[in-house]
């Protein structure tokens, strides 16, 4: 595949359509360290090449492609725009690659203006951030900023027993503990553009909006035990159905959540056997919990356990509860944000928060002034094939984005 024409927003994304998209129902599937999402990187590194910027890479395979200003005196810290290139099972088109794309865009926007910056520019692509093969959320920027060390991450392993180290050298990739690769003396500010992942836009009739925080939010691994058993022969007094547990406990935390007002999904779950005529010897699910604040999180969290443990004394099973993924409140810099947001022809942006998790909450929560734009989705459907922006928006959103670059490189 050859690079694009620069400056071409629609040819890069009709590069990209086709890349890791399912035969069957049209969604992603680009995992990290897979077919799909190596491609994708090399896409990234020819974008990089036909635009002559300096590519980045560490060692887990985060880039920054950097637009350098002159070499007179030591070097800058940079702004840095981008998103991530990898996908939810079944994803959409949007999450991440919009970023991704829009900053590449955003640069020849700026490039053919003739805007000179005064600091380095810099287009990134963070490795796993959906944590979908690993199960960590944010991998790559986790461990670019030094929030999550080497030692504890090359023992993750995917869902088929694959450690993350394996997995990466199995693609050319060598793990290796070196210190963090990115802080606040090598970055300014990080702004990451994503796709809106609910309806606030659309109801507020504006095409760009700015973040003001990321709810707390984490994933929870339930593994409930019990007694493998005959279907039929089995008198339903005598079982130790895991099954119940997990059903009321999905129901429990669906229900926890509404009256809360907060959210607790189960969408990811795995029954041992798998057999239809046995009583299943063990289940393990995953909860995501998001919630306003870090208290009412935890209180979420303890409640909707206290009700599993209770259901599994009754169907005489086991429960273990892991934390798999835990994200704390982001507060993104609201000077930064306003200084976004603010004073532009058609009136200011608007500031909203967001329930979904991003690398900027990250990068923020390790010293890095950062803040996100979102782009308006029609319907606010997302992880999901159906995930949707149009197209105007997306160019609204490249030129929010290039505007956002100017004031900030300036
Ligand atoms: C990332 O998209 C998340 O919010 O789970
Ligand atoms: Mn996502
Ligand atoms: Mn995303």
């Amino acid at each position: 595949m050859g690079a694009s024409v620069p400056d071409h927003f629609e040819q890069m994304w009709a590069d990209l359509e086709p890349i890791g998209k399912g035969s069957h129902d049209g969604g992603y599937y680009r995992q990290p360290f897979r077919n799909a999402e190596r491609e994708l990187a090399a896409w990234f590194v020819e974008q990089a090449r036909a635009r002559d910027l300096r590519l980045e890479t560490d060692p887990f395979g985060n880039q920054i492609a950097w637009w350098d200003v002159g070499d007179v005196g030591p070097p800058l810290p940079g702004v840095v725009t981008g998103s991530h290139l990898d996908s939810v099972l079944d994803g959409g088109a949007y999450d991440g690659p919009l970023g991704v794309v829009s900053g590449l865009a955003a640069v020849d926007r700026l490039r053919e203006r003739g805007f000179r910056p005064a600091r380095p520019i810099g287009v990134s692509v963070f490795v796993e951030e959906e944590g979908s093969r690993f199960g960590l959320a944010c991998l790559g920027s986790r461990l670019a900023t030094g929030a999550i060390g080497w030692d504890e991450a090359r023992a993750l392993r995917d869902p088929f027993g694959v450690r993350l180290d394996e997995a990466m050298t199995g693609v050319g990739l060598e793990p290796d503990d070196r210190k963090p690769w990115l802080d606040a003396s090598r970055v300014d500010c990080f702004v990451e553009l994503h796709v809106e992942q609910g309806r606030a836009l659309v109801d507020l009739g504006h095409a760009v909006g700015v973040a003001s925080r990321i709810w707390p939010h984490g994933r929870y691994r339930f593994e409930i035990a019990g007694e493998p058993n005959h279907a039929g022969t089995t008198r339903m007094e005598d079982r130790r159905d895991p099954m119940l547990t997990f059903a009321m406990t999905a129901l429990a935390a669906n229900k926890q959540a509404r009256v809360a007002g907060q959210r607790a999904t189960f969408g990811r779950v795995d029954s041992r056997p798998n057999s239809t005529n046995s009583v299943p010897s063990s289940v393990t699910a995953w909860m995501d919990a998001r919630c306003e604040t870090d208290e009412a999180l935890s209180e979420l969290v303890a409640t909707i356990i206290r009700q599993a443990e209770e259901r599994a004394g009754r169907d005489g099973t086991t429960l273990a509860v892991t934390p798999e993924s835990v994200s704390g409140a982001v507060d993104f810099d609201p000077d930064l944000a306003w200084r976004i947001a603010v004073d532009h022809e058609a009136g200011d942006w608007p500031i909203l928060p967001t329930q979904a998790g991003h690398d900027a909450g990250i990068l923020s929560a390790q010293g890095i002034p950062s803040a996100m734009l979102f782009v308006r989705n029609p319907t606010g459907v997302s992880h999901s094939p159906a995930e949707h922006a149009e197209m105007p928006d997306c160019l609204a959103g490249v030129d929010a984005l290039a505007e956002t670059l100017r004031r900030l490189a300036s």
